[in-house]
């Protein structure tokens, strides 16, 4: 079957301050660059200021996608956004890029699904397409992590980072050139897990109060190793399940785009996908955790330095709170 759809183009928006693993001393953190290193594999990470919202790296990332697809503004018929670090609890932050966007056609929405979200977002955006219900859809994965964080809580607070990363998909034509298009796509969730890696306070059902602010409930917090056991055999799942969709094995991948949370766990992702790590793309050292933005700003990297080209086919799975996992083959 020939793919429905097609990634026409891609774009990143991340703050500028850069925070190293040296600047946690500062805050009064107890924690180490080496520990930090050898247990993530992260170096430093984007931070964004009070005047950096989750809107304004979204709408930044989705600009730069419009520009490299070639795609105007006013074509934009639906506009996706992942996010667990909405501007604003209602209405969605995806309304809110509209605006900034003049994206006056679109319909827009969020979804929450934590760090797959990026890939469930291209996996609705490509089920609109094939229905005829969308022919341009932005899908974006933006976070401001820093502001749901636990600055105090040293075993989650080295890990996450801000940014945003945006696509554009559109309908792929019978004789796309290279035969591009997303070629396989696959999502799972498991919410008995779900109490692993969460914001206890704060929502409908503890809302925000002295006692949720007094208890720091409505911060994250993780489980880590139990959530490094379940991201390691989740991803393996995800890897193998997208490239038995697709009819391919690990060789024919050229690049392997992972969440990226943790060096560790990508290793070990590769590793069981039989694709070694020079095929596979790292950034996690420069951005940390940046949830669903991270593979689309991975994508995008991939991209601007040529390590994806056209005819390259890659291979993108994530992992995260909920859980979610899930994963998807494309050719470029
Ligand atoms: N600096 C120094 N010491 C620390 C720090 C820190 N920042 N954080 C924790 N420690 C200490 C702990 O207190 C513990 O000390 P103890 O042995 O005296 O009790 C020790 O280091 C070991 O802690 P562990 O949590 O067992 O360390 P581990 O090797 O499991 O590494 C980590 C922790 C990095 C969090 C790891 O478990 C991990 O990566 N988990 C997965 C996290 C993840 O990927 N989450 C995101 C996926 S989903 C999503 O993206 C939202």
């Amino acid at each position: 079957m020939r793919p429905i759809a097609r990634i026409a183009g891609v774009g990143r928006g991340v703050p500028d301050h850069v925070m190293t693993n040296h600047d946690f001393a500062a805050l009064g953190i107890e924690t180490s660059h080496e520990w930090i290193v050898e247990r993530s594999g992260i170096v430093e990470r984007r931070i964004g200021g009070s005047d950096v919202s989750t809107t304004a790296m979204a709408s930044a990332a989705a600009r730069q996608a419009l520009a490299a697809a070639g795609v105007d503004v006013g074509e934009v018929d639906t506009i996706i956004l992942s996010t667990a670090t909405p501007d604003r609890l209602l209405p969605s932050t995806a309304v809110d890029v509209q605006a900034e966007l003049g994206a006056s056609r679109a319909a827009a929405f969020d979804i929450s699904a934590a760090c797959s979200g990026w890939i469930y977002g291209l996996t609705v955006g490509e089920g609109l397409i094939a229905t005829g219900a969308a022919e341009s859809v932005l899908v974006i994965g933006a976070e401001k992590m820093s502001a749901i964080i636990d600055w105090t809580d040293r075993s989650t607070c080295v890990l996450f980072g801000d940014g945003a990363g945006a696509a554009v998909l559109r309908l792929a034509a019978p004789d796309e050139p290279n035969g591009a298009g997303i070629l396989s796509t696959y999502m799972r969730s498991d919410g008995q897990l779900a109490d692993l890696l969460y914001r206890p306070g704060g929502g409908a059902r503890d809302p925000f109060s002295a006692e949720v602010l007094e208890g720091r409930s409505h911060f994250v917090k993780m489980a880590g190793r139990e959530v490094f056991k379940h991201a390691v055999r989740s991803m393996s799942d995800a890897c193998d399940r997208a490239l038995e969709r697709a009819g391919l094995t690990g060789v024919d991948i050229d690049l392997l785009i992972p969440h990226q949370a943790n060096i560790r766990i990508i290793e070990a992702t590769a590793k069981h996908a039989g694709i070694p790590m020079t095929k596979v793309f790292v950034n996690v050292d420069r951005y940390g955790n940046t949830s669903s933005a991270s593979i689309p700003i991975a994508l995008q990297e991939a991209i601007a330095t040529g390590r994806i080209h056209p005819g390259s086919t890659a291979l993108l799975c994530a992992f995260g709170a909920g859980f979610t996992w899930a994963s998807m083959v494309v050719r470029f």
